[in-house]
Protein backbone atom coordinates (compact mmCIF):
# COMPACT_ATOMS: atom_id res chain seq x y z
CA UNK A 1 0.00 0.00 0.00
CA UNK A 2 0.85 3.71 -0.46
CA UNK A 3 1.45 6.72 1.76
CA UNK A 4 -0.18 9.83 1.29
CA UNK A 5 0.35 13.23 3.02
CA UNK A 6 -3.07 15.21 2.95
CA UNK A 7 -2.72 18.99 4.57
CA UNK A 8 -5.45 21.32 4.98
CA UNK A 9 -3.72 24.71 4.24
CA UNK A 10 -7.76 26.54 3.70
CA UNK A 11 -8.04 28.42 6.89
CA UNK A 12 -8.30 32.40 7.34
CA UNK A 13 -6.51 32.57 10.59
CA UNK A 14 -8.96 34.67 12.17
CA UNK A 15 -7.12 33.94 15.79
CA UNK A 16 -4.07 35.16 14.14
CA UNK A 17 -5.48 38.37 13.23
CA UNK A 18 -2.90 39.28 10.28
CA UNK A 19 -2.82 41.08 7.22
CA UNK A 20 -3.35 37.52 5.45
CA UNK A 21 -3.67 33.80 6.31
CA UNK A 22 -1.13 32.65 8.70
CA UNK A 23 -0.11 29.98 6.58
CA UNK A 24 1.42 32.71 4.62
CA UNK A 25 3.24 34.24 7.19
CA UNK A 26 7.39 34.14 7.07
CA UNK A 27 9.12 32.12 9.03
CA UNK A 28 12.78 31.31 8.81
CA UNK A 29 13.26 33.39 5.04
CA UNK A 30 10.28 31.37 4.15
CA UNK A 31 6.69 30.72 4.43
CA UNK A 32 4.91 28.93 7.27
CA UNK A 33 3.40 26.46 4.37
CA UNK A 34 6.79 26.23 2.55
CA UNK A 35 8.59 25.38 5.78
CA UNK A 36 6.00 22.58 6.59
CA UNK A 37 5.78 21.01 3.18
CA UNK A 38 9.35 21.14 2.84
CA UNK A 39 9.53 18.85 6.22
CA UNK A 40 7.09 16.64 4.47
CA UNK A 41 8.62 16.11 1.40
CA UNK A 42 11.62 14.63 2.96
CA UNK A 43 9.73 11.56 3.95
CA UNK A 44 9.74 9.62 0.73
CA UNK A 45 7.42 7.12 1.99
CA UNK A 46 5.06 10.12 0.59
CA UNK A 47 3.62 9.19 -3.36
CA UNK A 48 2.33 12.72 -2.90
CA UNK A 49 1.42 15.41 -0.68
CA UNK A 50 -2.65 16.90 -2.03
CA UNK A 51 -2.53 20.44 -0.54
CA UNK A 52 -6.27 21.99 0.20
CA UNK A 53 -6.49 25.39 -1.03
CA UNK A 54 -9.10 27.68 -0.75
CA UNK A 55 -10.61 29.42 -3.73
CA UNK A 56 -9.92 32.66 -2.99
CA UNK A 57 -6.18 32.01 -2.17
CA UNK A 58 -3.96 34.41 -4.65
CA UNK A 59 -0.77 33.31 -2.32
CA UNK A 60 -0.23 29.83 -3.24
CA UNK A 61 0.13 30.01 -7.31
CA UNK A 62 2.97 32.42 -6.28
CA UNK A 63 4.98 29.97 -4.19
CA UNK A 64 7.82 27.54 -5.94
CA UNK A 65 6.41 24.89 -4.00
CA UNK A 66 3.17 25.15 -5.96
CA UNK A 67 4.91 23.30 -8.89
CA UNK A 68 6.61 21.00 -7.35
CA UNK A 69 5.83 17.05 -8.97
CA UNK A 70 4.65 15.32 -5.58
CA UNK A 71 2.56 18.45 -4.54
CA UNK A 72 -1.04 18.43 -5.74
CA UNK A 73 -3.91 20.21 -4.85
CA UNK A 74 -7.20 20.19 -4.18
CA UNK A 75 -10.78 22.51 -3.03
CA UNK A 76 -10.78 23.66 0.25
CA UNK A 77 -13.99 23.25 2.08
CA UNK A 78 -15.84 25.25 4.59
CA UNK A 79 -14.53 23.77 7.88
CA UNK A 80 -11.07 21.89 8.20
CA UNK A 81 -12.99 18.38 7.74
CA UNK A 82 -14.40 19.71 4.83
CA UNK A 83 -10.74 20.16 3.22
CA UNK A 84 -9.82 16.86 4.58
CA UNK A 85 -12.28 15.39 2.70
CA UNK A 86 -11.70 17.50 -0.39
CA UNK A 87 -8.15 16.08 -0.60
CA UNK A 88 -9.50 12.61 -0.05
CA UNK A 89 -11.75 12.36 -2.79
CA UNK A 90 -9.91 14.45 -5.08
CA UNK A 91 -7.38 10.80 -5.09
CA UNK A 92 -10.06 8.90 -5.52
CA UNK A 93 -8.90 7.38 -8.48
CA UNK A 94 -5.21 7.01 -7.53
CA UNK A 95 -5.46 6.02 -3.78
CA UNK A 96 -6.61 2.29 -2.63
CA UNK A 97 -8.76 1.18 -0.07
CA UNK A 98 -6.48 0.07 2.84
CA UNK A 99 -3.45 3.18 1.43
CA UNK A 100 -2.53 5.19 4.62
CA UNK A 101 -2.96 8.63 4.73
CA UNK A 102 -1.27 11.28 7.44
CA UNK A 103 -2.82 14.75 7.46
CA UNK A 104 -0.84 17.54 8.52
CA UNK A 105 -2.14 21.16 9.57
CA UNK A 106 -0.33 23.52 7.29
CA UNK A 107 0.35 25.46 10.48
CA UNK A 108 2.35 22.68 12.14
CA UNK A 109 5.92 23.93 10.56
CA UNK A 110 8.10 21.90 12.94
CA UNK A 111 7.29 18.76 12.42
CA UNK A 112 9.94 16.55 12.44
CA UNK A 113 11.01 13.66 9.68
CA UNK A 114 12.16 11.97 12.45
CA UNK A 115 8.28 12.09 13.98
CA UNK A 116 6.88 11.81 11.11
CA UNK A 117 8.51 8.35 10.32
CA UNK A 118 8.28 7.04 14.10
CA UNK A 119 4.39 7.69 13.64
CA UNK A 120 4.54 5.58 10.30
CA UNK A 121 6.34 2.87 11.77
CA UNK A 122 4.40 2.81 15.11
CA UNK A 123 1.47 2.33 13.06
CA UNK A 124 1.58 0.57 9.78
CA UNK A 125 0.68 -2.68 11.38
CA UNK A 126 -2.16 -1.14 13.43
CA UNK A 127 -5.91 -2.11 12.28
CA UNK A 128 -7.65 1.50 12.83
CA UNK A 129 -4.13 3.86 12.72
CA UNK A 130 -3.74 7.23 15.23
CA UNK A 131 -2.19 10.34 16.15
CA UNK A 132 0.87 12.37 17.38
CA UNK A 133 0.23 13.75 20.83
CA UNK A 134 1.84 14.84 23.69
CA UNK A 135 0.92 13.93 27.46
CA UNK A 136 -0.17 17.10 29.44
CA UNK A 137 2.27 18.27 31.95
CA UNK A 138 -0.09 20.73 34.11
CA UNK A 139 -2.79 19.61 35.88
CA UNK A 140 -6.25 19.83 34.79
CA UNK A 141 -9.41 21.08 36.04
CA UNK A 142 -12.99 20.96 35.31
CA UNK A 143 -15.25 24.13 35.78
CA UNK A 144 -18.53 25.03 35.83
CA UNK A 145 -20.34 28.21 33.73
CA UNK A 146 -18.95 30.24 36.55
CA UNK A 147 -15.58 28.84 36.01
CA UNK A 148 -15.41 27.28 39.20
CA UNK A 149 -13.49 24.00 39.80
CA UNK A 150 -15.70 21.31 40.23
CA UNK A 151 -13.20 18.75 39.68
CA UNK A 152 -9.74 17.86 39.22
CA UNK A 153 -9.05 15.70 36.01
CA UNK A 154 -6.55 12.62 35.79
CA UNK A 155 -3.79 13.95 33.76
CA UNK A 156 -2.51 10.19 32.74
CA UNK A 157 -5.51 9.91 31.33
CA UNK A 158 -5.37 12.96 28.92
CA UNK A 159 -3.61 13.99 26.01
CA UNK A 160 -3.26 16.82 23.45
CA UNK A 161 -3.67 16.05 20.13
CA UNK A 162 -1.25 17.13 16.99
CA UNK A 163 -0.87 15.77 13.72
CA UNK A 164 0.02 13.77 11.91
CA UNK A 165 -2.80 11.92 12.03
CA UNK A 166 -2.57 8.49 10.17
CA UNK A 167 -5.50 6.60 9.10
CA UNK A 168 -6.41 4.08 5.90
CA UNK A 169 -7.75 6.17 3.17
CA UNK A 170 -11.47 4.68 2.93
CA UNK A 171 -12.03 4.09 6.95
CA UNK A 172 -10.88 8.03 7.39
CA UNK A 173 -13.05 9.08 4.03
CA UNK A 174 -16.01 7.25 4.73
CA UNK A 175 -15.75 8.52 8.52
CA UNK A 176 -15.37 12.17 7.25
CA UNK A 177 -18.50 11.82 4.74
CA UNK A 178 -21.02 10.27 7.69
CA UNK A 179 -19.68 13.54 9.85
CA UNK A 180 -20.49 15.83 7.49
CA UNK A 181 -24.17 14.03 6.06
CA UNK A 182 -25.19 14.56 9.81
CA UNK A 183 -23.82 17.89 10.39
CA UNK A 184 -21.23 16.71 13.72
CA UNK A 185 -18.74 19.45 13.87
CA UNK A 186 -15.16 17.91 14.65
CA UNK A 187 -11.38 19.53 15.17
CA UNK A 188 -9.86 16.77 13.94
CA UNK A 189 -9.65 13.94 12.10
CA UNK A 190 -9.63 10.87 15.02
CA UNK A 191 -12.75 12.12 16.45
CA UNK A 192 -14.32 10.92 13.04
CA UNK A 193 -12.96 8.13 13.67
CA UNK A 194 -13.67 7.51 17.43
CA UNK A 195 -17.34 8.73 16.12
CA UNK A 196 -17.29 5.09 14.22
CA UNK A 197 -16.72 3.44 17.29
CA UNK A 198 -12.61 3.14 16.52
CA UNK A 199 -9.69 3.39 18.98
CA UNK A 200 -7.36 4.97 17.27
CA UNK A 201 -3.81 5.05 19.23
CA UNK A 202 -1.44 7.65 20.97
CA UNK A 203 2.14 8.24 19.84
CA UNK A 204 3.94 9.95 21.62
CA UNK A 205 5.35 13.25 19.65
CA UNK A 206 7.65 16.08 20.02
CA UNK A 207 6.61 19.22 21.94
CA UNK A 208 8.22 20.98 19.40
CA UNK A 209 5.32 20.28 17.06
CA UNK A 210 3.04 23.43 17.54
CA UNK A 211 0.06 24.65 15.82
CA UNK A 212 0.80 28.11 15.01
CA UNK A 213 -2.56 29.64 16.22
CA UNK A 214 -2.10 33.10 17.67
CA UNK A 215 0.55 35.97 17.05
CA UNK A 216 3.05 35.05 19.89
CA UNK A 217 3.34 31.38 17.95
CA UNK A 218 5.45 32.45 15.12
CA UNK A 219 8.50 33.53 17.62
CA UNK A 220 8.00 30.48 19.26
CA UNK A 221 7.77 28.12 16.02
CA UNK A 222 11.18 30.09 14.98
CA UNK A 223 13.18 29.58 17.95
CA UNK A 224 11.71 26.01 17.71
CA UNK A 225 13.60 25.70 14.46
CA UNK A 226 16.82 27.25 14.99
CA UNK A 227 17.04 24.82 18.12
CA UNK A 228 16.37 21.75 15.65
N1 LIG B 1 -8.14 24.58 7.63
C1 LIG B 1 -8.60 24.21 6.36
N2 LIG B 1 -9.88 24.53 5.98
C2 LIG B 1 -10.69 25.21 6.81
C3 LIG B 1 -10.24 25.58 8.11
C4 LIG B 1 -8.94 25.24 8.49
O1 LIG B 1 -7.87 23.59 5.59
N3 LIG B 1 -11.92 25.54 6.40
C5 LIG B 1 -6.74 24.25 8.01
C6 LIG B 1 -5.93 25.48 8.40
O2 LIG B 1 -5.42 26.13 7.22
C7 LIG B 1 -4.86 24.91 9.30
C8 LIG B 1 -5.53 23.66 9.91
O3 LIG B 1 -6.71 23.43 9.15
O4 LIG B 1 -3.70 24.50 8.59
C9 LIG B 1 -5.82 23.84 11.39
O5 LIG B 1 -6.84 24.82 11.56
P1 LIG B 1 -6.70 26.15 12.43
O6 LIG B 1 -5.46 26.14 13.23
O7 LIG B 1 -8.01 26.36 13.14
O8 LIG B 1 -6.49 27.29 11.29
P2 LIG B 1 -7.49 28.44 10.86
O9 LIG B 1 -8.88 27.91 10.79
O10 LIG B 1 -6.92 29.08 9.66
O11 LIG B 1 -7.36 29.49 12.07
P3 LIG B 1 -8.57 30.15 12.92
O12 LIG B 1 -9.36 28.99 13.50
O13 LIG B 1 -7.87 30.98 13.96
O14 LIG B 1 -9.36 30.98 11.96
MG1 LIG C 1 -9.90 27.11 12.55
Amino acid sequence: HKYWGIVPAAGVGKRMQADRPKQYLELNSQTVIEQTLTRLLDVELLTAVIVAISKEDSYWPELKISKNPRILTAAGGKERADSVLSALNSIADRAADNDWVLVHDAARPCITQSDVEHLINELHDHPVGGILALASHDTLKSVNADLAITDTVNRNKIWRALTPQMFRYRALKDALQEAADKGWVMTDDASAMELQGKQPKIIAGRADNLKITRPEDLALAQFFLEQQ
